[in-house]
């Protein structure tokens, strides 16, 4: 089964601001997946790249589905790609390329090359402000580096499975940023994530799933794909003290107002 029953909506409220359907882990199911989300409430998808070949990946299924977005970067853990910040250039001119990502800094995947990683992540940031893009960034273990580039170049963006503390949530929306929330949220050891969510502007958060990781409680360890954003949105709701459809309708307004669909 690839969509429970109890996820189906009534009208397309879903947007997923960071899925990667390149990923392997879906091929065979990938565009029967895709289309069946698609009928059942996912408005639309931010696929992100992770290197140059993953963005070519990217915007063919941008191409395919009128629903699908791409993003293009090199991800920190992929810098042996070789991909070039001129090669990511040349494919952000796209017309459903909608944001430089997923780009950033993980120190738990690597902290003997901080160097690379941060002049990779200042040179895609740069980028992203020249052609005025977004920026998609990946901050794990990483904090005050990922917020020291942010405050210099202040580019337009999220910070993608935010994982801060709710002070650094404050800093980084002050100084331009949304704060992107996954399925993390629904995971019992997420024990940040309620006063994050509260100290995060309302109009500054946005959903995502991240898949075909993360996935929600009680889907964790599962294949994830972009339904679940309703479990996600669910726990958000129970936070705020919102309905879920209203959070699901706030989140998208918010990409719709960070990106160009
Ligand atoms: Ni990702």
């Amino acid at each position: 089964m690839i969509y429970p029953d109890e996820l189906k909506l009534k009208q397309n409220l879903i947007t997923d601001t960071h899925a990667h359907y390149d990923d392997k882990r879906f091929d065979g199911i990938r565009d029967e997946l895709l289309l069946s989300l698609h009928e059942n409430g996912v408005d639309r998808i931010i696929t992100c790249a992770v290197d140059g070949a993953s963005a070519k990946g990217a915007l063919a299924l941008a191409d395919k589905y009128s629903f699908i977005y791409a993003a293009v970067g090199i991800h920190p853990e992929n810098l042996e790609s070789k991909t070039s910040t001129e090669e990511i250039r040349a494919l952000a001119a796209h017309g459903k390329c909608v944001a430089i990502g997923e780009i950033g800094l993980d120190y738990y995947y690597s902290s003997d090359n901080k160097e690379e990683q941060k002049k990779v992540f200042e040179e895609q940031v740069v980028l992203a402000n020249e052609l005025s893009l977004p920026v998609i960034v990946h901050d794990r273990e990483a904090h005050a580096d990922t917020l020291e580039i942010i405050k210099k170049y202040r580019p337009k963006g999220v910070l993608h499975c935010f994982s801060g503390s709710p002070e650094m949530a404050a800093e980084a929306v002050k100084a331009g940023m949304y704060i992107g929330v996954g399925g993390v949220v629904t995971f019992k050891n997420a024990k940040k994530m309620p006063d994050v969510i509260k100290a995060v502007p309302k109009e500054r958060l946005l959903l995502e799933t991240d898949c075909p990781y993360l996935a929600p409680e009680p889907y964790r360890g599962a294949l994830c794909h972009s339904g679940y954003i309703t479990l996600t949105a669910k726990k958000v709701a129970e936070i705020l003290t919102e309905s879920t459809e209203e959070v699901l309708k706030l989140t998208s307004e918010n990409a719709q107002n960070l990106f160009t669909f």
